[in-house]
Order: C-alpha cells, then structure tokens, then sequence
C-alpha cells in the first residue's frame, strides 16, 4: 500500500490539525476556577485530549487495523463530570497511588495520619488527591511528538503528607502512536511519593461491551496478595497455578469469576503485580492487550516496579461519561504503574521515599499498534 493512501487512512476521523497543540475551555470548577483541555494530534492524526483539571487524559484517539480512529479511554464531556468522578478516570493520582493502611505511616520516628477515604485506609492521595487540582499547563517543544508539561505544588501537610512536593508531569503523544507519561518531583521534607495515571481503557471504545474479551499478558512471576481492606499481606506470591498467572497471553474473562481467594476479595481482578525487570534495562514491558474484532495492541512499558491491574469491577453505571455512555461493571480496564500499595508501612517492598536534594523521576508508555 503506497504511503500518501497509508497516512489518509490513518487520519480517518482525525479532527484537528496534524502535528498540532489545540487549547480550548473545558468549563470551570464549582468554586470559578478556569479549566482547560489541550489536544495532542500527532503527525498521523491519533489525537489525545488532556484536562488540566486532574491533568486527567480525557479521550485518546488511536487507529484501528483499518486505519479507523477510535477513542479508547473513558473519559467525560466537561469539567463537571471530573468533579463527580469517585472513579478516578483519566486522571493523575498522588501524593500516593493506591492504599495506605489504616491511613496512616511512620517516616523518620514520627506517625503521620491521613484521611480515611476508603474504609479504614487512604486511597489515591486522600479526599482531594491531584485528581481533584487544577493543574498549569504549558505546551512545550517535544522531541519525537506533541508534548504538554503540567505542574502542581502539593503545599508541606495537603492532605496529611509532609513536605511541600513540586510536582511535574510531561504528556507526549509521540508520531508513532505512544502516551508517553514522565512524572517528576521534588520536595523539601522527607516524604513518600506514588504517581500515576488512572486512565480506564477499552480498545474497542467506550460503550462496546464489557472487556473480558480483550486478551491481557503481564509480565509478571508475582503479586502482592491483599487482605479484605485490598492492602497487600506484605507476601509477594507466585501467579503460577493461579488466574493471576497472565505470562502467557489469556482472555480477561477466562478465570475472572473463579473461585480463587484473591479474585474473591478483589471482586475480580484489583491486584498490584510484581514485574519481571531485566538488571540494566532502564524501561521494561509490563503487559501487552490485544483486543481481537478491532486489532488494536497497548503495550505499557515502564521504570516502575509494579503494576495495578484493575477490571473496573466497582464500575456500577451510575458514571455517565463522553456521549451519555453509562460506565458499566468491567467496561474497562486499568494498568496502573506504580511502586506497591501500602510501601510506606512495608519496610521490605521497595521504598517509596523522598527526601530533599533527590529528584523522583518514573516513566510509562502507552504504545498502541495494530494486529492483523
Ligand atoms: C484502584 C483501586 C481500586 C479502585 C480504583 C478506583 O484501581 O485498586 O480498588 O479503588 O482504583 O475506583
């Protein structure tokens, strides 16, 4: 197929300007503040859309093995459906992704108490995590795409952390179809610090159905089991012999309702995997998803050493998002790159902590690609 009729195809259902920034007003918060939305188009026309409230990734727009554009993240119309988001979707998470036991940790002798938001442990940051800010943005010149930096400072005791934490995220949506997501911090206390993406995905679009078709490897031996609060044990246990064990490529759905402990108390899959790491290489593949009526193919690589495999299981339709889509039970999925759940209160996982004169600095990628 010659190349002029390769990039018309992939442009199909593009709408804005390729290897373009856009800005446009995305409404303003209950208390006034102005919200924007930036769109990345790169060079082949996927296009992805960001909100600086949340710096939340709003809709991300990738081809299909036709050359289709589709989007395949959930995501809302305006700023009011991220108000109201108890989901999470889209949107960057801090000071802590996932839970903190019994909301609270001891750094350097001293305890410190966070808010109860999920039961007796914190969740995602606490009652406003950087979900709920209002991030500056600022386009800036990217080296292989269309790129957006976000910043944020979560001021010494927000929400129960010490420390003020200069926080900077880059977005590029590179010209070969990959989210990349670079996270930086720096603080004037010792402190303990997790970011991440909560983007919810379905490669078949949002409002196709549920995702147990889609076909999930993760590169992992281990995971983190948890109790019934879903804080880990502190054991690392083999996925070998159990539905955690996705080495080899398998349907979400294979073993999602089985009778197994783990997927009991997570109410499906709701599980921080251990990733297999190769000593030297500074970015790894975490998991690989194959959706097989659209072909489409995310690869998440990252410098993390966890991942947080999430099947949407407390989604109840009660979210209603792009389009008046109800978000249902599994019709999404997330990959959560992090350090693990609870580290703060788990001396032998890996630490957490940041003190003043360290740069905290991770990356993932989102690649998108198709399969015949
Ligand atoms: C993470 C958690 C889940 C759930 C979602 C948000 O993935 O592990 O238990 O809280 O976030 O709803």
């Amino acid at each position: 197929m010659g190349a002029s009729l390769m990039s018309t195809m992939a442009i199909r259902g593009a709408t804005e300007k390729p290897g373009s920034t856009k800005k446009s007003s995305f409404g303003k918060t209950p208390d006034g503040e102005t919200v924007d939305l930036y769109t990345l188009t790169n060079k082949s026309g996927a296009e992805a859309a960001i909100t600086t409230y949340g710096g939340s990734v709003v809709s991300l727009k990738v081809p299909d093995r036709d050359g289709k554009l589709g989007d395949v993240v959930l995501g809302f119309d305006s700023v009011d459906g991220y108000v109201n988001n108890s989901s999470y979707i889209g949107a960057l998470i801090g000071r802590y992704g996932n839970r903190i036991g019994h909301a609270e940790f001891k750094l350097d002798g001293k305890t410190y108490t966070l808010a109860k938001n999920n039961g007796e442990n914190t969740l995602h940051g606490g009652t406003k995590g950087f979900n709920k800010a209002v991030w500056a943005a600022k386009e800036i010149p990217g080296k292989d795409g269309q790129a957006l930096e976000l910043t944020y400072l979560s001021k010494d005791g927000e929400e129960g952390f010490p420390g003020n934490l200069q926080v900077r995220v880059i977005y590029t949506l590179t010209d070969t179809n990959a989210l990349r997501i670079e996270y930086f911090a720096t603080t004037d206390k010792d402190t303990v610090v997790n970011l991440t993406n909560h983007s919810y995905f379905n490669l078949a679009g949002p409002g196709s159905g549920d995702i147990l078709g889609h076909i999930v490897m993760i590169n992992a031996d281990k995971l983190t089991p948890v109790d019934s609060g879903l804080i880990p044990t502190g054991e690392l246990r083999d996925v070998a012999g159990t539905p955690f064990d996705f080495r080899k490529p398998t349907e979400i759905g294979a073993r999602i309702n089985s009778d197994d402990e783990q997927i009991k108390l997570g109410g499906g899959y709701d599980h921080n995997f251990v990733l297999n790491r190769k000593a030297g290489d500074p970015i790894s593949l975490a998991a690989r998803v194959r959706e097989p009526k659209t072909g489409r193919v995310l690869e998440v690589w990252t410098t993390e050493p966890g991942v947080q495999f999430y099947t949407g299981n407390f989604l109840d339709g009660s979210l209603h998002g792009k389009d008046g889509v109800s978000y249902t039970k599994r019709s999404a999925f997330c990959l959560e790159t992090q350090h693990f759940p609870d580290s703060p209160n788990k001396p032998k996982f890996p630490s957490t902590e940041l003190k003043p004169g360290e740069r905290y600095h991770t990356t993932t990628i989102y690649k998108f690609s198709v399969e015949k």
